[in-house]
């Protein structure tokens, strides 16, 4: 399946292995056009010396009857989103995805049973979010068409935490509202080309945050594949219209290719896999 393919840009996640200046020089790096520094056209079998050649890597399978259930989600295991509507939004189109930022106060706190930095609270900031299409991230071994990246910063620590929700086809072909709020305000062109909207969307309302959810410690699944990114799989799908999913590919579709803007599955070796669940 691997013809031309996509062209693909850094997401996000790469830039961000550079910690907090990521956030701030993000937009000026958006302007450039350049040759991308990685492709999918070889399912990131040509990554190898961009990549960390390590054992905690991800994507990963994410199998119920492998995780440990790590107890029942409590005061000490929800997460509380500190979300705000985001107004006047910007997107890009980074070619192999779409990612939109996060708004100035927008923040994530993380249940203390899993982060408890001692020189910092337990709250991370949300960089941006973004898109693979398929899924990179499998349940029970089957891929979902679309999976979306939440990405958060600890500026303490220098910590990340990915939150990662599934879509699927809904039955009725309903749209998913929130992604038309991104699909529809998208910026066509692939390099890197950005729109300020002058939309709103209701980011709290987008999230399934009463979700039982799969937590484990993975990297970026971009190149550098920085380790020490701390996964959040939301057990529970969204919903999209396959029309939403064949605008997302129109969108980032550069030239033939048919494979997708997923990482490959990495080892999960002995990793723990936790599930978080009601
Ligand atoms: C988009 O910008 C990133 C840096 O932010 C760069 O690495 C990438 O090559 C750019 N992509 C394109 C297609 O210009
Ligand atoms: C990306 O894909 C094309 C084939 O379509 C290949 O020629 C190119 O060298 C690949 N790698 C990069 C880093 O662009
Ligand atoms: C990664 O490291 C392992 C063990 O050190 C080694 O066997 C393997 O060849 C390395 N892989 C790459 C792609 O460098
Ligand atoms: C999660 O549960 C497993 C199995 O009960 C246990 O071995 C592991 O220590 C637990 N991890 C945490 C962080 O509580
Ligand atoms: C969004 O932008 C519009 C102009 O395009 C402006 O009138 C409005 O105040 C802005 N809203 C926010 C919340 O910044
Ligand atoms: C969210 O995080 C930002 C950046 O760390 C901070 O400035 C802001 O006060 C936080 N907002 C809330 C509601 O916690
Ligand atoms: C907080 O601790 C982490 C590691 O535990 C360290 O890397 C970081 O520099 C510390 N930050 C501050 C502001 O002290
Ligand atoms: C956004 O701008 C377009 C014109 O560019 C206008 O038609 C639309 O009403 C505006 N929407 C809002 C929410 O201001
Ligand atoms: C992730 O790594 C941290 C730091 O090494 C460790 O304290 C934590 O228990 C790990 N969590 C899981 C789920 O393996
Ligand atoms: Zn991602």
């Amino acid at each position: 399946m691997a013809s031309s393919g996509r062209l693909s840009a850094t997401i996000g996640l790469g830039l961000l292995a550079v910690l907090l200046t990521a956030s701030c020089s993000f937009q000026k790096a958006n302007a450039q056009a350049s040759k991308p520094s990685f492709n999918y056209t070889q399912g990131g079998a040509d990554w190898g010396s961009l990549c960390v050649n390590g054992s905690f890597q991800s994507p990963i399978n994410v199998r119920t009857a492998r995780a440990t259930v790590n107890g029942t989600i409590g005061p000490d295991s929800s997460f509380v989103l500190q979300y705000e509507r985001l107004s006047n939004y910007t997107i890009v189109n980074k070619g192999q995805t779409i990612e939109f930022e996060g708004g100035e106060n927008n923040n994530l706190t993380l249940p203390t049973a899993i982060y408890k930095p001692t020189n910092g609270t337990s709250k991370l900031h949300l960089l941006q979010s973004h898109f693979h299409e398929p899924s990179e991230h499998l349940r029970e071994g089957v891929a979902y068409p679309l999976e979306q990246h939440f990405v958060h910063n600890d500026a303490a620590t220098g910590r990340f935490a990915v939150l990662a929700v599934f879509y699927k086809i809904d039955d009725e072909e309903v749209p998913n509202p929130f992604l038309s709020q991104i699909l529809n305000y998208a910026p066509g062109g692939y390099n890197n080309k950005t729109v300020v909207t002058n939309q709103t969307i209701d980011l709290p309302a987008w999230i399934p945050i009463n979700s039982n959810y799969f937590h484990y410690n993975g990297s970026l699944t971009t190149p550098p594949c920085t380790e020490g990114i701390m996964w959040f799989v939301l057990d529970t799908p969204l919903t999209m219209s396959s029309a939403q999913l064949t605008q997302y590919q129109r969108l980032t579709f550069l030239g033939g290719g048919d494979r997708g803007d997923n990482r490959p599955l990495q080892r999960v070796g002995t990793r723990e896999l936790q599930h978080w669940i009601k």
